[in-house]
Parts: structure tokens; C-alpha cells; sequence
């Protein structure tokens, strides 16, 4: 059966700043969905990731499927109206168009949809993250699917050894989607040179090269190319079909036991590392860590099973309190250096205004 995996998400308010929404909220959304998906989608799972409620769907209608996004839209719409009546803090901060039209790009929400013929054991991992940005997923997804240091399938598995094709998207460009498709092994040098810039240049998809059935897909949105300023991080989602002919699902989480610096943070401003969580986990110090959290399903004729929570095994325990160290070394540097994201990324005006100001009051000294 050719089915669609669709992962929605959005921040539509929070209790006590941006640190997860409330049990009404989140019951809301899920509701709206139970209620109004029957005949729609096949299945369908929601959890939130720090501030972010995320809605996970199956379907056979295919991607950017009108139906769908409206149902997601409107679940988030629903849910508003509860996070203004309870007062959360940023209620309906991520929809930030008025009228729905035909599918959620570019209207706030993160997606990452994926269109297969379902195999007769089908696993893939859902990942969220919250406080970040879509680049974040980029060394993780290189390290998994181009480098056999961290992905011995590359080496042992025939299907795997034929390497992925990767489309990545210039995240800057805001005309239109302008995407380049790079191949492993020959390209590999290539999109290392891409990757490298989290803030640019984004993996929106993988394919296998062996079957060409689609590997991994990562939601590429950028809020303040929608809106024309920052309104708050993206919050990036994606899936990765795992095993056989993918990566084993070991071999997908293995990088982030690395806890690698990403932007996002305090105010969306710093860099911060990456830290594993458990599925359902709030935000916590410097309105972060950065935080990842990955629920394992199978899918079968449509339907999910109950997930399984990727980082709530005693080992991410260690990874959590490595990735609590860096935190705490990074905060030690304040605002100097590489502790601030680059000029461009800031998710505030406020400091364009502070050097305008001081700019008229510079001197050049006579000879
Ligand atoms: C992301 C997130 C941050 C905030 C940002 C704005 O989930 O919560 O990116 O959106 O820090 O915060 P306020 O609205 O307090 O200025
Ligand atoms: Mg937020
Ligand atoms: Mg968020």
C-alpha cells in the first residue's frame, strides 16, 4: 500500500514563557484531530517537544494534500482559541497567516512529509526538536547517512553501499525553493561544504540511490523569511524510515550522543548544544538546552503502533549530562564571541538600534 506520513507542528502557546503548552491545549489538538480525521487519515499521534505541539498523521492522500494540512491548520486554529482563553504565553505565535491556503508552507507550521510503498515491516523514527533551527539535523543526517565511521551499514549492507542522494535547500533564498541534489559517495566533500552552514543551507529530503525510495525528510521552514522578522525559532521536525534498506535505527541516533553546538537557545540568539530528551519533555535552563526528542513506530496497513521513546534508555542519561556541561561552559562565555549567533541570525532588532545610535557617535581621528 502507498501510504503518506505527514508531520505538522507548530507553537501555538505555552505555560510560564516558552516552556510547554498546557494539558487542555495539548487535549485540544488532539481531540480536534480524533474527531475530525476519521475518514481522512489512517492513524495519527501527537506529543509536544518543549513549547512545540507536533501532529503525526498516515493517510494515502500524498504530500502537500490540501485535506490534510487543513486538518493540522485547523487543529492548531482550535487549540488558539483554548491558549487565548487560558492566557499562555505566544498563543497562536506560529500561525502567522490569516487564511488557509491549500497546504501549511509558508504559513508558520514545520512539515515533513514522506509518500511510500509501505514494506510488510515498515519502522521509521519521528524526530521533534524544539529551540533550534532546521539546520540542526544537518550533521546528524550526514554523520548517519554518508560517513561508515558512524554508520557501519554503509560498509556491511549491499542496498546501503550504493549511497543516498541528498536535496538540500539555500534556506536564505525567499523567491521560491532553490535546491541543489548531491549524490554520496562522490559528492561527499560537496555536501559537507553545504551542510557546514546550519543557518543556510538545510537537507530537505534523502533518497535511497539503490531503490530510490525516499530515506529522510527534514521540515525547512524559516519563520522570519515569512514573516519578514524573527517571531521565534523554527522548531524543526523530520522522519527517517530505518533498517534493511536504510540505516538501522542505531545508527540513526547514534550522532546525537555527540551534542553538537546548534543555534537557538536563550531568545533564539546562542548557540547552545543539542540535548536528547525523553518524548513529551519541557524546556528548561537558558530557555533551552536545544533539545531533540525521537518516538520509534511501526506502520502497518496505515496504522502506528504505540512509539517507542528513543532517548529514555540510561544511556542518553550520560549523553544529557555531557551536553548539560557544555551548556554551562557555553554560558560561562555570555555574550562574547561564538556564544551569539551571527548578526543575521538574532532574533531581535534591539541591538541594530543600539549600534545605530552609537554609530553617529563614532569619530575618525585627523592625521
Ligand atoms: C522557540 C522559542 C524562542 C522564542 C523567542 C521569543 O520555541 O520559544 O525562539 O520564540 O525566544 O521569545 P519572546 O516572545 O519572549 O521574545
Ligand atoms: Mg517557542
Ligand atoms: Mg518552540
Amino acid at each position: 500500500m502507498k501510504i503518506t506520513l505527514s508531520v505538522i507542528k507548530a507553537d501555538i502557546g505555552s505555560i510560564g514563557g516558552h516552556i510547554k503548552p498546557s494539558g487542555r491545549l495539548f487535549k485540544t489538538v488532539q481531540d480536534y484531530i480524533a474527531t475530525n480525521g476519521s475518514g481522512l487519515i489512517k492513524d495519527f499521534y501527537t506529543s509536544y517537544t518543549g513549547d512545540d505541539i507536533a501532529i503525526l498523521m498516515s493517510h494515502t492522500r500524498g504530500k502537500l494534500d490540501s485535506k490534510i494540512h487543513k486538518l493540522a491548520w485547523d487543529a492548531f486554529l482550535a487549540g488558539t482559541d483554548v491558549a487565548r482563553k487560558q492566557g499562555l504565553y505566544g498563543a497562536g505565535q506560529d500561525l502567522l497567516k490569516d487564511t488557509f491556503s491549500g497546504n501549511v508552507r509558508g504559513m508558520g507550521p514545520a512539515v515533513a512529509e514522506m509518500q511510500f510503498n509501505e514494506r510488510p515491516n515498515e519502522p521509521f523514527l519521528f524526530f521533534a526538536a524544539d529551540k533550534t533551527e532546521p539546520g540542526a539535523y544537518n550533521l546528524p543526517m550526514y554523520l548517519t547517512f554518508a560517513d561508515p565511521m558512524n554508520t557501519p551499514g554503509l560498509l556491511l549492507q549491499p542496498n546501503l553501499t550504493k549511497g543516498f542522494k541528498f536535496t538540500i535547500m539555500d534556506v536564505s533564498y525567499t523567491k521560491g525553493d532553490r535546491v541543489i541534489e548531491l549524490k554520496t559517495p562522490e559528492d561527499l566533500y560537496n555536501i559537507a561544504a553545504l551542510l557546514r552552514d546550519n543557518d543556510r543551507y538545510v537537507i530537505e529530503s534523502i533518497t535511497s540511490r539503490d531503490s530510490g525510495e525516499p530515506a529522510a525528510a527534514v521540515s525547512t521552514t524559516r519563520l522570519h523569511n515569512i514573516a519578514g522578522k524573527y517571531t521565534g525559532k523554527d522548531d524543526p521536525v523530520a522522519l527517517v524510515r530505518v533498517q534493511h534498506d536504510f540505516p538501522a535505527t542505531g545508527e540513526v541516533l547514534a550522532p546525537y550522543a555527540r551534542g553538537h553546538f546548534v543555534g537557538g537557545g536563550m531568545r533564539g540568539s546562542h548557540h547552545m548544544p543539542l540535548m536528547p530528551l525523553k518524548i513529551n519533555s519541557p524546556t528548561s535552563y537558558f530557555d533551552g538546552p536545544p533539545m531533540v526528542s525521537c518516538a520509534a513506530f511501526c506502520v502497518h496497513n496505515g496504522k502506528f503502533t504505540e512509539p517507542a521513546d528513543c532517548f529514555d534508555h540510561p544511556f542518553w542519561d550520560h549523553v544529557r549530562d555531557k551536553v548539560a556541561r557544555k551548556s554551562i561552559e557555553m554560558r560561562e562565555q555570555g555574550f562574547s564571541g561564538p556564544a551569539m549567533l551571527p548578526f543575521t541570525e538574532l532574533e531581535y532588532g534591539g541591538i541594530v538600534k543600539i549600534l545605530d545610535s552609537m554609530n553617529k557617535k563614532f569619530t575618525v581621528r585627523k592625521k
